[in-house]
């Protein structure tokens, strides 16, 4: 592959960081010039189903698996015990019963309209925790879990047992108005627990917020070499630029050990596996020989259930499941040409989006997965942790993640959220209805490049989101 080369030395190396030879810049970042925003096993397809396909440059043994893995993520799994023995195991206390009704069509979840219960957005739980008394818990699980409820807010449960509670959802309306006198509505979500089932929930609670991602290009995230990543964080703002992101170290389950953490709205997972298996057992009431427990506490005396087998997700569906979690294809970017979004990707720079959305990244080597190694991938993310201000704070640590802080979510595939998930919403917890909003949100590190966003003129935030609408 070829690329235009441009004097790099000439242009004004703005926000500090270093360029790959092989990419045009603008405003010291790098431009997308290839449509393939996922490398070789990018796919050319934006419809309804854009983000269900394989990686184009998967071997067809490989996409075999991959439909193998999909079974399992799509079609729900049920109460044991069950002829489909497989399948069993579901419960008692979970939020939904399959990958699928969350990820929907393998994309963003959404909070729940008025008359809906909430299903692909669900509450982390934690209470504060000490230092040194909670010194080993911290260690591995980045918090302290709620006394009797755990980890997160399970709404739904088998007909013999009780969901821990329901999850009301009201919002408050604001409105921006931009430097044109533009007016922009804002909706910022309200929680309310109602219904409790196991007690009263604890005055100290805190909750975290979290709608589904979506699930494309997860396996080139986990081959970026953690060096690349490493060489982007900046905890303590040594260039001044204002911009400080921090990599998470969290708890590694398979080895026993704190590493990098890349995966979930605050990065505190290391790899697709453990984000998967914490979802079979947080959100499904399903044990894995990763994680043989769920989120049942000894007060919720799920022990009285039938479980469907040692462990529920046998490790054969497990690597399945991870597999095809790993093999979904990004979607090849739209209108490049285009002369507004031409433009828009050149704001996008100027603006700094650029200094934490970071466009490029080139994979490490895989050896069991040539279709992900050695690609020039454009992300938008730097994987880092970001303190996005009061607005987006959840107040709730994760490891090394404090209440402001969240991962640069990356924007790959973006301009096709809507068009996969109608509903879908943006940010951690799909407050966002438009990209604007989602925008709009952004404080803390992201206030100086928001501020420069409500200044551009009308047509020129036309520019930036159609820029966005064609990654
Ligand atoms: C109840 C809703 C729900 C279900 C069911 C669910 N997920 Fe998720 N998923 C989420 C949420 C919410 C997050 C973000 C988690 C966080 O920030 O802690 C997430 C994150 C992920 C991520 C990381 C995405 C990223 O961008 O970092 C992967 C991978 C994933 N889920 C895989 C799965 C798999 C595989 C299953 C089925 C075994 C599954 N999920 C079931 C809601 C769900
Ligand atoms: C300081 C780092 C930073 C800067 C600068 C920044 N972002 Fe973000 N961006 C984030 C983080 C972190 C999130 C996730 C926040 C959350 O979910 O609460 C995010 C989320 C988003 C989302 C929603 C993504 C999704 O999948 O829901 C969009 C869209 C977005 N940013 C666009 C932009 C644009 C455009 C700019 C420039 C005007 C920008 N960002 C500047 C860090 C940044």
């Amino acid at each position: 592959m070829t690329r235009k080369r441009l004097p790099n030395a000439l242009l004004p190396l703005l926000f500090g960081i270093s360029l790959s030879a092989h990419a045009a810049t603008h405003a010291g970042f790098p431009l997308q010039e290839s449509a393939d925003t996922g490398g070789d096993g990018t796919v050319k397809q934006s419809d309804t189903n854009a983000y269900s396909l394989p990686q184009s440059n998967l071997s067809m043994t490989k996409r075999l698996d991959f439909s193998v893995g999909n079974s399992f993520f799509r079609n729900p799994w049920v109460e044991a015990p069950a002829s489909t023995t497989a399948r069993d195991g579901l419960g008692p206390l979970f939020n939904t019963n399959s990958c699928q009704g969350c990820h929907i069509k393998d994309g963003r979840g959404q909070p729940p309209s008025p008359d809906e219960t909430a299903v692909s957005l669900f509450l982390r739980l934690a209470v504060p925790a000490d230092p040194e008394t909670d010194a080993e818990v911290l260690r591995t699980h980045g918090f302290k879990p709620a006394p009797v409820y755990g980890t997160q807010l399970q709404t739904a449960a088998l007909p013999a047992a009780k969901p821990e509670a329901d999850l009301v959802l009201t919002w408050k309306t604001q409105t921006k108005t931009l430097a044109d006198g533009t007016h922009v509505e804002l909706r910022e979500p309200i929680y309310t627990i109602e219904n409790p089932n196991y007690g009263p929930l604890p005055e100290d609670l805190l909750i975290s917020p979290r709608v589904a991602p979506p699930m494309i290009g997860m396996g080139l995230l986990e081959t970026i070499p953690i060096s690349e990543i490493e060489a982007l964080a900046d905890p303590r703002d040594t260039n001044g630029d204002g911009i400080s992101g921090k990599l998470n170290q969290v708890w590694d389950l398979a080895t026993g050990q704190t590493v990098p953490g890349r995966f979930g709205w605050k990065a505190a997972e290391p790899d697709v596996h453990q984000q998967s298996m914490g979802a079979f057992s947080g959100d499904m009431g399903l044990t894995s020989s990763l994680k043989p427990a769920t989120d049942c506490t000894p007060e919720q005396k799920c022990d009285r259930f039938t479980d469907g087998g040692q462990p529920e997700v046998s490790d054969k569906i497990a690597n399945f499941v991870t597999f095809y979690a790993k093999s979904l294809a990004v979607p090849a970017r739209r209108n490049m040409d285009d002369p507004s979004v031409q433009k828009g990707a050149q704001l996008f720079n100027e603006t700094g989006c650029a200094a934490c959305h970071t466009p490029m990244h080139t994979t490490g080597t895989d050896l069991e997965r040539p279709d992900l190694s050695e690609q020039t991938i454009w992300p938008y993310t730097d994987m880092l942790l970001h303190d996005m201000g009061p607005a987006l704070a959840d107040g709730r640590d994760e490891f090394l993640a404090n209440g402001n802080e969240w991962r640069t979510q990356p924007l790959w595939g973006i301009g096709l959220a809507q068009t996969v998930n109608p509903q879908a919403g943006f940010l951690h917890d799909g407050r966002a209805r438009t990209l604007e909003e989602a925008i709009l949100w952004h404080g803390g590190e992201a206030a100086p490049a928001v501020a420069r966003f409500s200044e551009l003129s009308a047509e020129n935030r036309r520019a930036l989101l159609d820029f966005l609408n064609s990654l």
